[in-house]
Order: C-alpha cells, then sequence, then structure tokens
C-alpha cells in the first residue's frame, strides 16, 4: 500500500515536472526539405545530416515515400505537405482523402515509422497571385482529412495546418493587421476550424523579399541587429521585419477572435546567391539573428515572452533545378548546398555548435567540362543559352558569386553545370567542339564549379516545382505594406 503511494506520488511529481517542461517549452528550430534538385542526395543521406545536426522537426512539401521511409525510426518529427493541385480531388470525395491518408500517413505511422505530427493542407494556397483558385478547397478538404485521421485513430496525434503565405494579412501597423477582406470568411472558418483541433497558425515570413521587393525598404530593418528607422506603432517600437510582420498577424488573429492561437513559422529563411542582398554575410547574419531571436524567448510586443511554437527554416538544401520565376536567388535558399556541405556557420541552438556536412556523398568524379582555351568563342552564345535553359547558371547573373568571371569564365561555367547534369557524359561536353574535359578544378574564389552527385533518384519532379516558389510570387501588395511602414517610420525622421 504504501509502495503503491509511493509509486503514485512519484507519478504524480514526473507529471507535474513534464507540465512545467511543457509549459517552458522553448521554441524548436526546424527545416524545409525540398527535392527540387538535379543532384538529389540519397534520403538517407539528408536524414543523417539532420541527426547529425541534431535537427528534430523536418517540414516536407508532400509526402514523398522515399524521404518518409528514410524518416523512419529516425525519432524526427515530420510535417508533411499536401500540394495544392491535390486539394481539388481530396476536397470532393472522402474516399480520396481515406486513401491519401492510408497511403501517405498511417502506412508509416507504425512501431520505428516515421513521426508525423502535422499535415500541411495546400502551400500557401490564399496566395494573392493564385486568384483564389484553390480556396473553396481549403476547408472540405480539412474536413474530409479530420474524419479520415479519425478513423485510423490519429485524429487527435496528427493536426491539420495550413501555411500561409504573410500576403494573407496587410496593415500599414502591426497592431492594426487584419487579413485581407476577400478572406475575411474563409479566414474566419479555417482559423476556427484550426483552433477547435488544438492546431497552430502556419505563416511563412520572408524579410528578404520585402528587401528584393523594395529598394526604399530600409536593409536593416531586415535584419536583427537593431535599425536606423524602427517602426513606431503606439507605444510600441519594432526594430525588425519579422516581429512586425508576426505582430500583424497576432492583430489579424485577435480580430477573429483568436488572439492566443498558437503560431508556427512555415518558412523563414535568406538566399546565399543569384541576387544583390543575397550573400552568405546576409544568409548567416539573418538566419542566426533569427534563431538568437527566437531562442532568447522575448517574443514579440504583442506576444511577449512567447515567441513561435516552431520555426522552420527555408531551407535544409539548395533546390537547384526550382524555378527562377521569383528570382535567381530561389535555387539558394540552403544552409547546406545541393550536397549537404555548410555554407556558413550557423549556430541552430540545438546543442550542437556549428552545422556538420553531410557524410558519405558519393560524388561524380572529379572533373569538369569547361571552354577551350584555344576555342573561338564567337559562336558560343547558343550552346551557352542552352545549357542554361536546362542546367543552372544562377550564380553567373548580377549579385551573384560567379558574375565576375569574365566571358570565358562564363562559358566554361554554363559548360561544366550542363556536362555535370548529364551525369558527365562525355557527349555533353562537346559543344561543337568548343568543350573539354579537366581534372583540375576551375573554381575562382567565391565562384564553385559543382561536381554532381550520384544521383540515385530519378530526375527532379519539377510538377511541384512551385513547392516553396509560390511564396514568393511576389506579392507586390505586400511590398507596398511594408514600404508604408518604413515611409511612415521615415516621417519621424524627416
Ligand atoms: C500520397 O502522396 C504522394 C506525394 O504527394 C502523391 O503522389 C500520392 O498521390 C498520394 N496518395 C494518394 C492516395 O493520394
Ligand atoms: C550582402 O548582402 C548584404 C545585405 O543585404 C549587403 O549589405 C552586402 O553589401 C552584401 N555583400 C556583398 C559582398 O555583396
Ligand atoms: C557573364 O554572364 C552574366 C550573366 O549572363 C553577365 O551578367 C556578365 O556580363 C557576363 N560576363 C561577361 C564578361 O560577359
Amino acid at each position: 500500500m504504501l509502495e503503491a503511494r509511493r509509486k503514485w506520488s512519484w507519478a504524480f511529481a514526473a507529471a507535474l515536472l513534464s507540465l512545467v517542461v511543457v509549459w517552458r517549452a522553448e521554441s524548436a528550430i526546424g527545416v524545409n526539405w525540398g527535392s527540387v534538385s538535379f543532384h538529389r542526395l540519397k534520403p538517407s543521406a539528408v536524414v543523417d545530416l539532420m541527426k547529425d545536426n541534431k535537427i528534430s522537426k523536418v517540414k516536407l512539401f508532400d509526402a514523398d515515400p522515399d524521404s518518409l521511409r528514410a524518416l523512419m525510426g529516425s525519432g524526427i518529427q515530420v510535417m508533411v505537405g499536401i500540394p495544392n493541385e491535390m486539394l481539388a480531388a481530396l476536397s470532393s470525395s472522402t474516399d480520396a482523402s481515406d486513401l491519401w491518408v492510408r497511403q501517405n500517413v498511417s502506412r508509416y505511422m507504425v512501431k520505428n515509422g516515421a513521426d508525423i505530427r502535422y499535415i500541411a493542407v495546400g502551400n500557401e494556397p490564399f496566395l494573392t497571385s493564385y486568384s483564389g483558385q484553390f480556396q473553396s478547397y481549403v476547408m472540405p478538404t480539412l474536413l474530409n482529412l479530420q474524419q479520415s485521421l479519425a478513423k485510423v485513430n490519429l485524429a487527435g496525434y496528427v493536426k491539420l495546418v495550413v501555411p500561409c503565405n504573410a500576403d494573407a494579412y496587410e496593415s500599414s501597423l502591426p497592431s492594426q493587421g487584419a487579413f485581407r477582406p476577400e478572406l475575411t470568411q474563409i479566414m474566419t472558418q479555417v482559423v476556427s476550424f484550426l483552433y477547435s483541433n488544438g492546431s497552430p497558425f502556419v505563416v511563412n515570413i520572408y524579410p528578404f523579399l520585402s528587401l528584393y521587393g523594395s529598394s526604399d525598404f530600409p536593409q536593416d530593418y531586415a535584419f536583427f541587429e537593431g535599425t536606423s528607422h524602427p517602426v513606431t506603432d503606439g507605444s510600441n517600437v519594432y526594430s525588425n521585419a519579422f516581429d512586425g510582420n508576426f505582430d500583424t498577424l497576432v492583430a489579424a488573429l485577435s480580430k477573429l477572435g483568436y488572439g492566443q492561437m498558437p503560431i508556427i513559422i512555415g518558412e523563414v529563411g535568406w538566399p546565399t546567391d543569384g541576387a544583390i542582398n543575397a550573400n552568405l554575410t546576409a544568409a548567416r547574419v539573418f538566419n542566426q539573428g533569427l534563431i538568437n531571436h527566437v531562442l532568447s524567448n522575448r517574443g514579440t510586443p504583442l506576444r511577449p515572452g512567447a515567441p513561435p511554437v516552431d520555426i522552420y527554416i527555408f531551407s535544409l538544401l539548395d533546390e537547384r533545378a526550382k524555378s527562377t520565376l521569383p528570382g535567381n536567388f530561389e535555387r539558394h535558399w540552403g544552409i547546406f548546398s545541393f550536397d549537404g556541405q555548410a555554407k556558413y556557420p550557423l549556430n541552430l541552438g540545438l546543442g550542437s555548435t556549428g552545422l556538420k556536412n553531410a557524410r558519405n556523398i558519393e560524388y561524380l568524379p572529379s572533373r569538369w567540362c569547361v571552354a577551350k582555351p584555344s576555342g573561338d568563342l564567337s559562336d558560343v552564345a547558343n550552346h551557352m543559352k542552352l545549357a542554361c535553359s536546362v542546367a543552372d547558371c544562377t550564380t553567373l547573373t548580377y549579385g551573384g558569386s560567379c558574375n565576375g568571371i569574365g566571358a570565358r569564365g562564363n562559358i566554361s561555367y554554363a559548360f561544366n553545370s550542363y556536362y555535370q547534369l548529364q551525369m558527365q557524359n562525355e557527349r555533353s561536353c562537346d559543344f561543337d567542339g568548343l568543350g573539354m574535359v579537366t581534372f583540375q578544378d576551375p573554381s575562382v574564389g567565391e565562384c564553385r564549379f559543382l561536381v554532381g552527385v550520384t544521383d540515385t533518384t530519378s530526375r527532379p519532379r519539377s510538377r511541384y516545382s512551385t513547392s516553396s516558389s509560390s511564396c514568393y510570387q511576389l506579392n507586390r501588395r505586400w511590398i507596398i505594406v511594408w514600404m508604408l511602414i518604413s515611409w511612415g517610420a521615415w516621417g519621424f525622421v524627416m
């Protein structure tokens, strides 16, 4: 009896302790793992990379079976995505949603399986540039999936979320934040559904895009190091775009009556190449500033002491087959390059200082394709155009890491990108006799001539190449909002 009581009080103490731990839980840092890449690393290598870096949360853009199988037994918590294109089918049939859940969730949730915690229903389905085409599918899909999850007893464990772009809300000042008028009704339904199921609100926030989209955006306001252009909102002062954006969402949620809604940042990050503000230093300063800020638990003026529940850095790896429609930077969001090498020092705050590189990467042989030194390069334009239309040449552009390597350098870079993409097929370095294979690394300074990796999976799946790019289809509206904010702030200065 005494024994039992002692046991009970231990259990009670443990429960209390865990309660305290949960209560004081800090935000976790996760990553987005997209796979629109020419040289895809083996999923198991990517999972090892995450484990080596103590990354315990990952967000996927679809339910790729290879990725999910690799995640089984890893202990990493997973958010699987449903591409917007699938919403129509899932919204119209419970059979379809049952099947989706069986095939893409419950199948993996076995002993030593994948720990799927969230299903992202669509990716930024309310994005302005989609003109509402996915809007009507979201609620029916949520309802169908919730039923399907309940049928397999996962409704409490796996939460449905709807990642939104920050263009879903707007305001000239954070405290005035409101969802776009045409979204008020659907947002009220979605948020009320999420709230009643204990799901968080997921939002993607990109200060880089505000800076990229507007030359008037105060550069230092995009970072976390203090700014000469703070935004004053009543008694609250904002010194960085991230907090201002976050609180605009908090205000918008409050307006719907859900001011306490937990918020997860589904995507946030900074690219390293392909645009003037996209470079290693800026990416390091932004991401480190962000992580430190979030882990400090300071929160924001509207949510003091309550930072986002989790943030998912965009992105784990470069995806060099993505559409460049948003800009040439689009292929360079990784904290690791396409082959899993850390691009810059970063402390993720997860207990391992610095980033650890991917192990056991199987590269193609160390050889490159370059322009022959003697070749007459006057007729090369078409070759270069063709090479760059399939392979990646975004580093060559203005602001890119290879922009200063000269005309012949440009050609060599293009030849090599194409050659590696063709898995170093000898014929792919011909270019009418203008190309040649070399065993000497032609890289110059920060301009890296890549060597491909043995691609175990097939071609990139360009079908979903909008994975995050959607967030970019630059919502000019949002930029204008932030311009207004900064102008408002400048009003005081001038
Ligand atoms: C499961 O997810 C994959 C990847 O998103 C998709 O191709 C497939 O159609 C899904 N299965 C079902 C039954 O919808
Ligand atoms: C990198 O980007 C930062 C931030 O936008 C900018 O201030 C800096 O000049 C850039 N550095 C280089 C070397 O281009
Ligand atoms: C190399 O190519 C880039 C991108 O097309 C271009 O901006 C640059 O001017 C080229 N350099 C030379 C020397 O032609």
